[in-house]
């Protein structure tokens, strides 16, 4: 079983009191654990179990849970002498409760609900966007909110306005599908394997990302023009379809692989900077902070870092580790609740959907 260890310590910020939260994730196919202390991470263990969804071109939900209940003991044994601390040191026990596979979500949960009560400690549920959101604040301990965040996960797609703890606006989304999901689809079209993002990512800093013009996924309004924050990906995937249909029937082999990679990279993050730039600017945010997944792909972060210099805007992105799926930042969450006065009753179940503005619900 190989964890993967990440130990960024900016610093716990200055702040008053201090507060050590044990935190659990396994909304997905990543288990993870992690002790967090104000805003530094003292502990965070990763187990991927993407070499056991591979054959399956995707997650096996069920296989997901089966695996989450094999390493997750493993993980917990290890936490706590990695961050050199003991359950003494620990003030609340924090899971990832919604979105995400239910059956995942229910092992996180109910380890995290046990290691509370028999340990005697407050229990915290955890939204996992809120999650990606607090990344940001680990990775920048300075980060204050009002800002924007663009949201871009596996199952996510959203431009939150970031107001305080527990205090966001969705002000823009997909309509279809997800950022992550489009890598996914289009690199499995591509024959490039699963994960899609990270692989696709790869082969698109080898190409022409002009090499073709694809669709950016506009949304027309009912009065007439677009809409300026909603975007669309499935217009885009079906494109980037008829294009290898069209290059194999021309005879094009093998398939200019790089190019299509760069050319359908550079489209989404072109879609997503141009939307979140005009965010920003309309509703007064001087920040923006990237969350999820594809917060880690080469070209966004390149196309929107250009863009908000452009604009006299700050960006900020986590360090790759903490962009995909962790505890640390689930953690990071629970304890500016924690210091909120927020607390969680047993009663919290997991949830596949959970809207961001109905965060609240978890606590007290
Ligand atoms: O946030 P995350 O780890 O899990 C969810 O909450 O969904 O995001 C996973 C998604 C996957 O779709 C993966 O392909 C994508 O993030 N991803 C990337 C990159 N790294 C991960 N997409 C594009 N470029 C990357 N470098
Ligand atoms: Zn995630």
């Amino acid at each position: 079983m190989v964890f993967t260890s990440l130990q960024i310590s900016p610093g716990a910020g200055g702040l008053a009191s201090m507060t050590t939260i044990l935190a659990v994730e396994t909304s997905c196919d990543e288990t993870a654990v992690a002790v967090v202390r104000d805003r530094q991470i003292l502990s965070s263990l990763v187990s991927s179990q993407i070499d056991i969804h591979q054959p399956y071109g995707g997650v096996v939900p069920e296989v997901a849970s089966r695996q989450h209940v094999v390493t997750l003991a493993a993980a917990l044994d290890q936490v706590l002498p990695a961050a050199a601390v003991d359950w003494a040191d620990i003030d609340g026990v924090a899971a990832t409760c919604a979105p995400g596979l239910v059956g995942a979500l229910m092992v996180g949960l109910t380890t995290g609900k046990t290691l509370a009560m028999v340990h005697r400690k407050p229990f915290l549920a955890v939204h996992h966007l809120e999650g990606h959101i607090y990344a940001n604040y680990l990775a920048h301990p300075d980060l204050q909110p009002p800002f924007l965040c663009l949201l871009v996960s596996g199952g996510h797609t959203s431009l939150i306005g970031v107001r305080g703890c527990g205090d966001y606006e969705t002000l823009g989304q997909t309509r279809d599908d997800a950022a992550g999901e489009a890598f996914d689809k289009v690199a499995r079209l591509l024959g490039l394997g699963y994960p899609g993002g990270p692989i696709l990512d790869r082969l698109a800093q080898q190409g022409n990302s002009r090499a073709y013009a694809l669709p950016e996924g506009n949304i027309s309004l009912p009065e007439g023009g677009f809409h300026p924050y909603d975007c669309s990906f499935s217009g885009l995937k079906t494109a980037m379809r008829r294009l290898v249909e069209k290059l194999q029937v021309e005879g094009c082999e093998p398939l200019p692989g790089a190019d299509l990679a760069a050319s359908f990279q550079a489209t989404v993050a072109r879609s997503l900077t141009r939307r979140t730039i005009a965010c920003a600017l309309d509703h007064g945010f001087n920040t923006i902070a990237v969350g999820g997944g594809v917060a880690a792909n080469g070209g966004l972060r390149q196309q929107l870092q250009a863009a908000a210099q452009d604009h006299h805007l700050r960006v900020l992105f986590p360090p790759l580790s903490l962009c995909t799926d962790n505890a640390a930042m689930i953690a990071g969450a629970a304890i500016d609740h924690f210091h909120q006065g927020h607390r969680s009753n047993w009663q919290v179940g997991a949830q596949s959907r959970l809207d961001l503005s109905q965060v609240m619900q978890l606590y007290s």
